[in-house]
């Protein structure tokens, strides 16, 4: 949570993001912090692409020439071990999957697999 980690000080960001967090912690107190940060996580880094809900349908999704996976398929995950997940997230994936090895934390990207896991539609046919 409190990592003392040296990013990037945009203070609308801090003061929105702040403001987030804590009406979030208001809404769900208890099922903070790990859950909402890795989903404020996911939606700024992964979300334009991959879509909020993960069905690969984010607004620079079109602007890809390449097909994006479906993370609400139960398919996908099945055909994926958290291994191959992380490798993906970390080395990043041709032609158009960037590479988050230098900018995430492993506990960060492990969260991100654990998260897209949980966007599969239970019952997804
Ligand atoms: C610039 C757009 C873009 C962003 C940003 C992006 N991805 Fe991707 N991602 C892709 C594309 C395109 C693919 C499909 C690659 C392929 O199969 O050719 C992909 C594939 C994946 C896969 C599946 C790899 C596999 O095993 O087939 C995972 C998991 C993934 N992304 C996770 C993430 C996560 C987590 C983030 C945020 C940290 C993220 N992506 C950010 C474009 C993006």
């Amino acid at each position: 949570m409190r990592s003392g980690s040296p990013s990037s000080r945009d203070d609308m960001g801090v003061a929105t993001c702040g403001l987030l967090m804590l009406a979030l912690s208001l809404a769900f107190p208890g099922s903070l912090p790990a859950q909402s940060d890795t989903k404020v996580l996911y939606d700024a880094r992964c979300g334009s692409c991959h879509g909020v809900g993960g069905a690969g349908d984010g607004a620079a999704a079109k602007a890809l020439k390449v097909p994006l996976p479906s993370f609400t398929d139960s398919a996908f995950a099945a055909g994926r071990t958290d291994e191959e997940l992380t490798a993906s997230i970390a080395n990043g994936k041709a032609p158009m999957m960037p590479a988050f090895g230098k900018q995430l934390k492993p506990e960060q990207i492990k969260a991100l697999v654990a998260y897209i896991r949980q966007l599969r539609k239970p019952s997804a046919k």
